[in-house]
């Protein structure tokens, strides 16, 4: 049966335009998700906005606006984000419809059920900001003796009447979870913070809000809604039909992966599992929390920095296979990273328009020109040293970039990668292809079908980072996208490469003639500094 893979970003909080954080985590999410694809698997991606809370209903108000129609309005720009960004989502889940209030719903008689809902009187620290509560020992003081959570955001006293979730029993099941699956939490830093905090004892989670009216309504109680992470977690079922088990439930739950960021993996490693325990539900392979992209200079993005950046105006700017090129080359997933318009500009020039670029349309012109555009044969196995050497260090490379992304290490893999595009690079400049046309045309269609080969294996490994550029240059070998040319050829055609021809003889049969090819990666040109 075919393996499946649910791979699901966080929900955004449409409070705001989007901004280059939230299309990094989707960008990500959406290389994982072709990865997986490409590898053969039945791959569900999901991502959507979170739009109860606090933080929506005073931004409302703020604008003078309904909160509905601001939801509607800010989650539209979201989707869009996504869809500019070739984010390849198979559902966009807003909280506001009302299947995902039935979601909540149940999950909550679910809890109740297992008796883990209690009424009580709740007293403490709420932030607006991160919709979170927090301890007392947890809180810093800013400036103007103001008080902070560990997050920086100002917290306010908050004493309400509300359910509370009774998380002080899950403690143990929890650290048994942690100890027992290492991978449940990664990066193993971000597995020993959530241990630490856990082994620090977990109070009751007040789960209900009956200061404001605007979230997911507490079944049976009159004036409550669910304190938003209830709901926004459940999402993750929502997408896929709960409380219906049957169809896309059984098909894709659990998770294999929540993807999201370093600052709410408390949300999704200790909470969201204990909801799923009390519900008697399934727990997800992995919560991985990546880190922050920061604006230039290694400073927080923040509204009141001015320095909050957007996404869109970056992809038109750039293009957008070069803008999701660059962060995932250029920061180490897991770990922070910063931005700047340099350096996507001398990224991108660099190993894209120079170095792949300048690779493919080497070759495909020359085939286009002195072969009538037919494919070269290839010799297999290559029979000179320097043809075994370049295709032995392709297949390695390539398949190493395989296994890296596969750990999420992007970073890893895109250096493999790009290694192997350079010594393609060198082989084309000592081999000189355009020399041998005079002296040795046999030799020549060799050294051209080893490349075409070379070309193949990087244009796939490629695809799941850089979409419509690895799909066109595909095109123009006549080679069909993935996953059509898939699954199998992850763990065996970088190999098979070296020995075995019959990919490449169905692409010749296929009669395919390649054109003179048009630039797939033009060169960009530095920003010029605009006045402040
Ligand atoms: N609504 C909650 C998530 C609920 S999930 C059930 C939320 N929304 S958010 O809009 O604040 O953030 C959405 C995602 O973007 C989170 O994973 C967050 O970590 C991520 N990022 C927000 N700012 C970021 C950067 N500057 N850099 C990278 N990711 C960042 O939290």
């Amino acid at each position: 049966m075919q393996e499946k893979f649910y791979i699901t970003t966080a929900i955004s909080y449409p409070n705001g335009k989007p901004h280059i954080g939230h299309a990094y985590e989707a960008i990500a999410a959406d290389a994982i998700a072709r990865f997986h694809r490409l590898s053969g698997k039945d791959v569900r991606f999901q991502t959507g906005t979170d739009e109860h809370g606090l933080k929506m209903v005073q931004t409302a108000r703020d604008k003078g606006v309904d909160v509905r129609d601001l939801c509607r309005e800010m989650s539209d720009q979201f989707q869009a984000m996504c869809d500019t960004l070739n984010i390849s989502y198979d559902n966009f889940q807003r909280t506001t419809d009302p299947m995902h209030h039935t979601a909540s719903q149940a999950i909550w008689q679910a809890m109740a059920a297992n008796g883990d809902l209690e009424l009580g009187r709740y007293e403490g620290w709420y932030s607006v900001r991160d919709e979170a509560f927090y301890e007392e020992k947890e809180l810093t003081l800013g400036e103007g003796g103001v008080k902070l959570s560990p997050q920086g955001t100002p917290v306010e006293w908050t004493v309400e009447e509300n359910w509370r979730f009774k998380l002080s029993r899950y403690q143990e099941p929890l650290l048994k979870l942690y100890a027992e699956h290492p991978e449940f939490i990664q990066p193993d830093s971000r597995r020993n913070e959530v241990i630490n905090f856990v082994k620090g004892g977990l109070q009751d989670l007040s789960v209900s809000r009956t200061s404001f009216d605007w979230g997911v309504k507490v079944p049976g109680s009159e004036g409550h809604v669910m304190y938003v992470w209830v709901d926004a977690l459940t999402n993750y079922l929502t997408g896929l039909g709960y409380p219906d088990m049957d169809g896309d439930m059984a098909k894709y739950w659990p998770a294999d992966l929540h993807l999201i960021g370093k600052d709410i993996v408390r949300f999704h490693a200790v909470y969201w599992p204990a909801f799923l325990m009390s519900a008697g539900l399934p727990l997800p392979k992995q919560v991985f929390g990546h880190g922050f992209l920061l604006a230039r200079g290694g400073e927080k993005m923040s509204k009141s920095l001015g320095n909050v950046v957007d996404p869109i105006a970056l992809a038109e700017q750039f293009g957008v296979d070069n803008l999701r090129y660059f962060l995932l080359r250029e920061v180490s997933f897991g770990q922070d990273g910063s931005y700047s318009p340099e350096a996507i500009v001398t990224r991108c020039n660099a190993e894209l328009a120079n170095s792949f670029g300048n690779l493919a349309q080497r070759v495909l012109s020359m085939i286009a020109k002195n072969l009538d555009g037919e494919l070269p044969e290839l010799v297999t196995p290559p029979n000179g040293s320097a043809d075994w050497e370049l295709m032995t260090s392709i297949s390695t490379d390539v398949h190493q970039t395989i296994i890296d992304f596969e750990l999420l290490s992007f970073q890893g893999g895109m250096n493999e990668w790009i290694r192997a595009v350079y010594n393609c690079n060198q082989y084309i400049d000592s081999q000189a292809p355009w020399a041998l046309r005079k002296t040795d045309p046999t030799r020549m269609q060799q050294v051209l079908g080893h490349l075409v080969a070379a070309i193949h294996l990087l244009a796939i490994t490629i695809q799941p980072i850089i979409p419509t550029a690895a799909g066109e240059l595909l095109d123009q070998l006549g080679i069909p996208r993935p996953p059509e040319n898939t699954p199998e050829w992850l763990h065996h055609r970088g190999y098979e490469a070296l020995n075995r021809t019959d990919w490449y003889e169905e692409l010749r049969a296929s009669g395919h003639r390649i054109a003179p090819p048009t630039p797939i990666f033009p060169r960009l040109d530095m920003p010029v500094d605009e006045p402040a």
